[in-house]
């Protein structure tokens, strides 16, 4: 095999987002919910996203910042203190892709994607009715990424609501992927929809 090697500082910051956006993957979504301070609800996918701890569960985010301000996501945040992230099944690919579209703070990107707005009795947020798996949670901490120009927020997971068609493979709470069948990101406009699952039990300790 013939190498190529590539100083992330050769690149220009689109060619780095490429790269990046291309070989870490497949990427889950994390299509987040809010409202703003007066109240209008907002919806944006976000695949720099993550789970990054369990006890406490926590999530975390990445959020680039526009040119001239904050995305409305992390401006609602801020002002609520929580999100909904909704799971994406395959059949939600379009809606979700509908509600990355850059508008207002004065647009409800539920209506924009034809989506239903229900909301959270545990945490100040909005989420997606045709979601099987909503993890309701409250912001935790902003951390500072060093004069990158994104914002990651860790969110604490304090309620989580799943269809009662989602079944847990037995004797677990292990959601079954086959009923799940989340999207995964790849780069560009490229996703990767839920084939076939292999299951691969991990060796026993050595
Ligand atoms: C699948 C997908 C993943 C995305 N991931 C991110 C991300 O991780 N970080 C980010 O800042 N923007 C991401 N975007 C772009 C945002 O969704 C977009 O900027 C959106 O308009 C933000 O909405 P808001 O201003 O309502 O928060 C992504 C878009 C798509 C379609």
């Amino acid at each position: 095999m013939n190498i190529r090697v590539i100083d992330p500082g050769e690149v220009s910051a689109r060619e780095r987002y490429q790269l990046m956006t291309s070989l870490v993957v497949p990427r889950p979504i994390g299509w987040l919910s809010t409202w703003s301070a007066d109240g209008v609800a907002n919806l944006a996918p976000f695949s720099y996203f993550n789970a990054i701890s369990v006890s406490p569960m926590l999530v975390a985010v990445s959020i680039g910042h526009l040119r001239d301000g904050f995305k409305d996501t992390l401006v609602n945040l801020r002002a609520r203190g929580a999100f909904c992230v909704n799971v994406v099944s395959e059949d939600l690919l379009v809606p979700m892709n509908e509600s990355s579209a850059n508008v207002g703070p004065e647009v409800d990107e539920f209506v924009l994607a034809g989506l239903s707005q229900s909301t959270s009795d545990r945490v100040d947020a909005p989420f997606v009715a045709e979601c099987a798996a909503v993890l309701e949670c409250r912001v935790q901490q902003e951390v500072d990424l060093r004069g990158a120009p994104n914002t990651l927020v860790i969110g604490e997971v304090v309620g989580i609501r799943l269809a009662e068609e989602l079944h847990f493979e037995e004797g677990t709470m292990l959601v079954i992927p086959e009923q799940l069948r989340p999207l995964g990101r790849l780069g560009g406009s490229a996703y990767a929809i839920p084939g076939v699952v292999r299951r691969v039990p991990r060796p026993d300790a050595r």
